[in-house]
């Protein structure tokens, strides 16, 4: 079989490897379903960069929930705008309810914070952001994160989810693209 990674990846820059990713999101499961046991509890999953996070966390959750999925899209050479597209909103209303927000991974925050508005002004109880991967080096807004995963160097990666140019989502580790992102990253229009 031709090599589907070809050249554009080197699969031995593993950053985080399939059984810590497993072992952290089973944590991170345990801790979510202490905080909220008893509350009434929407995971609001991030598409498409947190889909399978959010799936494995899901199965993770220990208390009675449910799991909604919001699409978005930052515009064009509007990256840093931090304004998104809501390609697809939730299917039902999160008024009353505790929203935890999951994302693949915080760089900037701009998008999470954006996202952290928007839901806010939907009435729910509460809402709580967890991310699988934190870039806080890259940081250039300030966010309460509830719950994460790890914390990672300024590195461009992809795997579990998180794509390059809509690849490499289905690599079962967390793998660095390269160093660090490019400019022409940051100003393509991307949908998570
Ligand atoms: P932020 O608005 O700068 O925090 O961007 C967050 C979004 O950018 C994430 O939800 C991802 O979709 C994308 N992103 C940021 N860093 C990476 C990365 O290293 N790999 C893949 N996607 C990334
Ligand atoms: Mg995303």
């Amino acid at each position: 079989m031709k090599n589907f990674f070809h050249n554009e990846i080197d699969p031995q820059k593993v950053l985080i490897p399939q059984n810590r990713l497993q072992e952290r999101v089973s944590e991170l499961g345990h801790e979510i379903s202490q905080a909220f046991d008893g509350k009434d509890i929407v995971l609001v999953a991030m598409l498409k960069g947190s889909f399978i996070f959010a799936a494995d966390l899901l199965r993770a959750m220990k208390i009675s929930c449910t799991i909604d999925f919001m699409g978005i899209s930052s515009y064009a050479g509007q990256r840093r705008s931090g304004i998104v597209r809501i390609t697809k909103d939730l299917d039902d209303s999160v008024a009353g309810r505790n929203v935890l927000l999951v994302e693949d991974i915080i760089d900037t925050g701009l998008t999470a914070s954006y996202l952290l508005r928007t839901l806010k002004q939907r009435g729910p109880a509460s809402v709580d952001i967890c991310t699988l991967l934190d870039k806080s080096a890259r940081r250039i807004i300030d966010l309460p994160i509830a719950y994460r995963g790890f914390e990672i160097p300024d590195v461009f990666v992809v795997g579990y989810g998180m794509d390059y140019q809509q690849k490499y989502r289905n690599l079962p580790h967390i793998a660095i693209l390269r160093p660090s992102r490019s400019s022409e990253d940051q100003l393509e229009s991307g949908d998570g």
